[in-house]
């Protein structure tokens, strides 16, 4: 039995479905304030510090991005100890740096989803928050994470915009454009309201975002579909170096 605190916690998206590296796993699955979180935590050592693991979708995939309980899930990792989030997300890129297979440390975000329970203040009588989040992913861990890569020689780009749109869809090239526009380098649908409910929480957190398709409309070839299959074989393939960057983190 381990009772180290929880060093860092991880969520992982689409394709990511569990950590194989932990090991000497436990499973706990608070209930929280805000109800169930999306499956259960996996607790155990990486690199011989104590690493929690959810999956944001539950193990199997079955909730979409709109019905997260994205309150639930970072409730949980916090009741459990965790102080530190890193947020895998899968995404499409938009610019040029931000190409299939890529993977970003975004610094900054805008927040296109609507209709979520986006704020702890949701609850009558709940204290009203109105946290800073200029620099909504926590600096001193986006450095942490950016020096964890070049340590375990994973190539990460350091920045970009990352824009979260409600799907489950994808989005239309008029969007995409004009998401360009706005000065998104990414465009993914599970960003938020996850990044700001972890400000409210008092987490530190930053995002991994895995490039796993050009954007509608944004790639060599303007006209291509973006299939479920290119997604998973791109997520996989720049997921390979995740594990020993969650051990160097
Ligand atoms: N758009 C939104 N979310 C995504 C995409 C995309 O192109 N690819 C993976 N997640």
């Amino acid at each position: 039995m381990h009772h180290d605190p929880i060093e860092l916690a991880v969520i992982g998206g689409t394709g990511l479905y569990a950590l194989a590296e932990l090991q000497d796993v436990s499973s706990h699955q608070p209930d929280t304030p805000y109800g169930t979180p999306s499956g259960p935590v996996r607790v155990g050592t990486l690199g011989g510090r104590r690493v929690a693991f959810l999956a944001r979708h539950g193990e199997s995939h079955s909730v979409p991005p709109h019905r997260v309980n994205y309150r639930a899930n970072l409730a949980a990792l916090k009741a459990l100890g965790a102080r530190r989030v890193l947020a895998l997300n899968t995404v499409g890129g938009i610019t040029g740096r931000f190409g299939p297979r890529v993977l970003a440390c975004p610094d900054q975000l805008i927040d296109y989803t609507w209709g979520r329970i986006a704020t702890i203040c949701e609850e009558p009588g709940s204290e009203v928050l109105h946290v800073d989040f200029g620099d909504p992913y926590t600096p001193a861990l986006r450095a942490r994470v950016l020096a964890a890569a070049a340590e375990a020689r994973v190539a990460v780009v350091d920045g970009g915009c990352y824009g979260a749109t409600q799907g489950p869809r994808l989005e239309t090239k008029a969007e995409i454009a004009r998401m360009r526009r706005d000065g998104c380098d990414l465009v993914g649908m599970t960003g938020m309201p996850e990044a700001g409910l972890a400000r409210e929480m008092g987490l530190d957190y930053a995002c991994l975002a895995i490039v796993a398709n050009w954007a509608a409309g944004a790639g060599p070839d303007p006209d291509e579909t973006i299939t479920l299959e290119e997604v998973l074989a791109n997520v996989a393939a720049a997921s390979a170096g995740i594990p020993a960057l969650v051990s160097a983190l």
